[in-house]
């Protein structure tokens, strides 16, 4: 399997939109601290995190292809099995694949829940992710106007890989704050 270097190369190499970039490396952070919480291989679910939708620009005309073209692509790369079907159930809704392993929800929890969390760091004064606190978070999910393309069903997920969605939104924060330089946050 190709290393981190390789990876973020890989994906700079299909990605152009700034924003989604970040995303993506809000993403990995996110999956390295979930990883490291359950026990599981860090390097293979941060990097399954950093490459999830490294297919979105291509695909971008027809979604119904969004997250089979990337596994492809990181087959190729020699991604194993499990995150590949990670990645293609990331897009499980649009694709009709039931998310099933603690892997696969934890990648759709983890894409989903960065979309919150930056949302309520640039609802703040200083748009910073310094700033951003639990309860705010945990507050603003229960508030359905509120980046509302945010699925807050998916984010819940992370009670199926055994993370209460406090502890998960507080992680997510930790990870995002830890690479608040990259994310311009
Ligand atoms: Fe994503």
């Amino acid at each position: 399997m190709i290393n981190r270097e390789k990876s973020l190369t890989l994906l700079k190499g299909h990605i152009q939109a700034e924003n989604l970039i970040k995303h993506c490396l809000a993403t990995e952070a996110i999956m390295r601290k979930v990883a490291q919480r359950l026990g599981k291989e860090v390097e293979l679910c941060g990097l399954t995190g950093l490459l999830h939708d490294i297919d979105l620009e291509i695909t971008r005309d027809d979604q119904s292809k969004h997250a089979l073209v990337g596994a492809d692509l990181l087959e190729k790369e020699g991604f194993p099995q499990e995150a590949l079907q990670a990645i293609r159930a990331h897009n499980g809704e649009r694709l009709g694949i039931e998310r099933q392993t603690e892997f696969e929800h934890a990648l759709a929890a983890s894409e989903t829940i960065t979309g919150l969390i930056v949302a309520t760091a640039l609802v703040q004064p200083e748009k910073k992710i310094a700033n951003v606190k639990i309860k705010s978070v945990t507050k603003r999910m229960k508030e359905k106007r509120f980046a509302e393309n945010v699925n807050r069903d998916i984010i819940k997920e992370c009670e199926l890989f055994g993370i209460p969605v406090e502890d998960f939104v507080a992680l997510s924060i930790t990870a995002m704050q830890g690479i608040a330089d990259d994310l311009g946050l």
